[in-house]
């Protein structure tokens, strides 16, 4: 029988309504859509109903047998949060690496020396599937239990063609067995592997020619992402890869003037992008080029944040008219975290992005940026049943009390998924 699910009397409900066509740029951004004593009315796994307790009321006359119950009162009530560039997907971790940096090793200089991503792609490659599948859904837990109902995640650990295979294959799994909606992005060009030192060009072949064709030849992903940094893929090399996936229908991702100032900006601009991400050293023509396309940029301010590094411009980039969204880059070298709402947190603290812009570009404009805003990213009829209730009586004071996890109960698909801030797991509480 279909559940029908009463969210009452919410302190607030943000529901980011009427983007789902377009992401929400420059002062639309502040426009969250706010309904104060609201509830939402879910049945079964999508939102039928968004609106005041009165309306509520009448809306639900209509329907006969058991309406489940869920008191929001003193709460605020948010679209599941999504995170829209992810490396979820991974074997191992890097605390020693870590550790080093803090002593001032420089992390694109341990890239070089064989470390960084090269280190997380031997234990990904000695990893088995299970393995995988196994290390990454702690951390899809984590994300959940941080209010996350969507993560985009890309491979890049593999860096042959099987391993690159392996870990789509781990993420198509999981998302099979994990509440959260995973959406795969193939990303072979994160980084050139040993075995192909000094014949990037080389490598470049073997992306174009063998792994993009069964990455879409087995439907694996959905996008395709490059490292485009000094030392890693050039511009050309970029572009080139790019538009290989693009004539196989994958859609073009970038990480982009991460480190150094390569022009990425203005390359996915160029290539249609459906995101440039990082974006920490853009360029002011950049930054124009983005205001003027329709590629969204994805900021990562933890991943400043953790590399020590200055973050990207945000207030420029949202008052020249840029789509901003926001994500965790959860992955072990730049930032192993999974909590969004802190990721939100340091973007007001360190990128001056306000508490309303934080939370429209961590719904509506991120479920933009994995071509997934038609399904959720507001809450308005017809879309997911994908909630988070904060322990928050109003929208500031998710980024006022920072660093602390305030998700209270998420509801994913329309399933109570955490509540009372503990993970359920098949209608029980689980033991983590
Ligand atoms: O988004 N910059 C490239 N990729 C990741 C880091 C991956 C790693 O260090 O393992 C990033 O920062
Ligand atoms: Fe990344």
């Amino acid at each position: 029988m279909t559940v029908i699910t009463h969210v009452k009397s919410a302190a607030q409900i943000v529901t980011m309504k009427g983007a789902s066509d377009a992401p929400k740029r420059g002062e639309a951004m502040s426009d969250i859509g706010l309904i104060e004593n609201g509830s939402v009315v879910l049945v079964g796994d999508r939102i039928a109903f968004v609106g005041s307790d009165g309306d509520a009321a009448d809306f639900l006359e209509t329907f006969e047998g058991d309406i489940r119950l869920i008191d929001a009162s003193g709460k605020i009530v948010t679209p599941g949060l999504v995170d829209p560039h992810t490396h979820v997907v991974y074997a191992g971790s890097r605390e020693k690496e870590f550790e080093m940096r803090l002593q001032g090793a420089k992390y694109i200089d341990m890239l070089k020396q064989g470390g960084g991503i090269l280190s997380t792609t031997r234990s990904t490659r000695e990893a088995g599937l299970g393995q995988l599948i196994e290390q990454a859904h702690v951390r899809l837990d984590r994300f959940l239990l941080h209010g996350v109902t969507t993560v985009e995640a890309k491979s890049g650990y593999g860096l042959t063609v099987e391993d690159e295979v392996k870990q789509l294959e781990a993420a198509r799994r999981l998302q099979r067995i994990h509440p959260i909606d995973i959406v795969p992005t193939f990303m072979g060009a994160h980084a050139i592997p040993v075995e192909y030192r000094g014949r990037a060009d080389e490598y470049v072949q073997l992306i174009i020619e063998r792994m993009i064709p069964l990455v879409s030849q087995l439907k694996l992903a959905e996008f395709c992402d490059v490292f485009c940094e000094e030392g890693v893929f050039t511009v050309e090399q970029s572009r080139k890869i790019l538009e290989a996936g693009k004539s196989y229908g994958l859609k073009p991702k970038i990480h982009a003037d991460e480190i150094v100032q390569t022009g990425g900006a203005e390359l996915a601009a160029e290539v249609g992008a459906v995101s440039a991400e990082h974006l920490l050293q853009a360029s002011d023509a950049g930054i124009q080029a983005l205001a003027n396309s329709n590629t969204i940029a994805v900021l990562l301010p933890a991943t400043a944040l953790f590399l020590m590094e200055k973050p990207a411009r945000a207030r420029k980039m949202i008052d020249e008219g840029v789509a901003v969204t926001l994500s965790t880059d959860c992955n072990p070298g730049t930032s192993p975290t999974q909590s969004l709402p802190f990721v939100m947190n340091i973007a007001c603290l360190t990128m001056r992005m306000t508490p309303a812009e934080v939370l429209a570009a961590a719904t509506i404009n991120a479920a933009h940026a994995i071509c997934r805003a038609d399904q959720i990213g507001s809450i308005e009829a017809g879309k997911k049943a994908d909630l988070v209730l904060f322990d928050a009586p109003n929208y500031q004071t998710l980024q006022y009390n920072f660093a602390v996890n305030l998700v209270h109960t998420v509801i994913k698909n329309g399933e109570i998924a955490v509540e009372g801030g503990v993970l359920i797991a098949n209608g029980k509480h689980a033991s983590n």
